[in-house]
């Protein structure tokens, strides 16, 4: 083989699989621009204690974006007994032994895969720990009369299962607890501030949170309870993300009150008059825009 046909043999070869390669490269891009990679991942609450010889399941993540993903996890110190179902849920097998484990979970879709470090803890030991530090993310909320609530998932440290229940003060049977710490009211519940504390039980004991969480119920209109469910059924599509300013956030909707106003007491049709192409608002309607100023802009 002289020297020519021999760098010939080479370069041929690796032209090919240079195409090859550019050309894959080509479609993962395609895909990069059309499947959005993940950008965060939450599991609330983040961490879990359990007794030797228990299993658990996790909850669900949340992802952003909200896409089908792939998952698996990274356990240190490394351990069989901890593992990731197709849903993102961590899950404990009860043979697993005593210590602290930390988690990283690696998600993935054919835009590519991100590794979320320490993501997770587990804790596993012998003797159970109480309750302690039960927190609700957001603690009081205003409730406008004859609507209902319910409250976040709160934050407990200790050893997994808790039991919950509460007492109100004053009392009510409108305010209740769910296995997993929500405590809800119902569209019963009668004007009045109501004070909660909250019990909760493992098999460590018993430990009460007082006024752990507040429900203030009120004749007055407020955001959450009435201005953001009428801004998502009439305000939609334009004014909830799209390119317009989003009314779904309080601020936006608290500071351009009387452009909104303004707006939706405009004749139908007319210039300017919203909801753009829609049909205007019930009278009613508009008069919880004009009461929601009235009573101060509540959130
Ligand atoms: C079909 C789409 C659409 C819907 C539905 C809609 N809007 Fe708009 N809105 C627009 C567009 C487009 C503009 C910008 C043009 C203008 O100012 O008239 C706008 C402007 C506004 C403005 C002026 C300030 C700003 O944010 O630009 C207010 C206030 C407003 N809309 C309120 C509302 C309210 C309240 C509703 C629901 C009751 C609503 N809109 C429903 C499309 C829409």
């Amino acid at each position: 083989m002289n020297t020519k046909t021999f760098i010939i043999g080479i370069l041929i070869p690796f032209t090919f699989i240079g195409s090859l390669i550019s050309c894959k490269h080509e479609s993962v891009k395609e895909k990069f621009d059309s499947i959005p990679s993940i950008q965060s991942i939450q599991y609330s609450p983040n961490n879990i204690e359990i007794l030797t010889g228990t299993s658990f399941s996790s909850v669900i993540p949340t992802t952003s974006p909200n896409q089908t993903y792939a998952y698996n996890i990274n356990v240190i110190p490394n351990n069989d007994n901890i593992k990731i179902n197709p849903e993102g849920q961590i899950t404990i097998n009860n043979v697993i032994t005593e210590g602290n484990y930390v988690i990283d979970v690696i998600v993935s879709n054919s835009a590519g895969s991100r590794t979320f470090e320490n993501i997770y803890t587990v804790k596993v030991s012998s003797t159970p720990t109480p309750p302690s530090a039960l927190n609700y993310p957001i603690d009081s909320i205003g409730v406008s009369l004859g609507t209902n609530s319910i409250s976040s998932t709160p934050s407990i440290s200790g050893t997994f299962p808790f039991t919950y229940s509460i007492v109100s003060d004053p009392v009510n049977p409108e305010i209740s607890i769910s296995n997993s710490g929500e405590i809800s009211s119902t569209s019963s519940l009668t004007l009045g501030t109501y004070y909660i504390d909250v019990t909760v039980t493992n098999s460590a004991g018993s430990k009460t949170f007082e006024n752990a969480y507040i429900i203030t119920s009120t004749n007055l209109i407020s955001f959450d309870s009435n201005i953001l469910p009428l801004i998502e059924s009439k305000c939609g599509s334009c004014h909830t993300g799209g390119s317009r300013t989003n009314y779904t956030v309080y601020n936006n909707s608290k500071n351009n009150i009387n452009s909104i106003l303004n707006r939706i007491q405009r004749v139908e049709n007319s210039p300017g008059f919203m909801p753009a192409s829609g049909s205007k608002l019930s009278d009613n309607d508009i008069a919880k825009f004009q009461k929601w100023l009235d009573d101060g802009l509540l959130k």
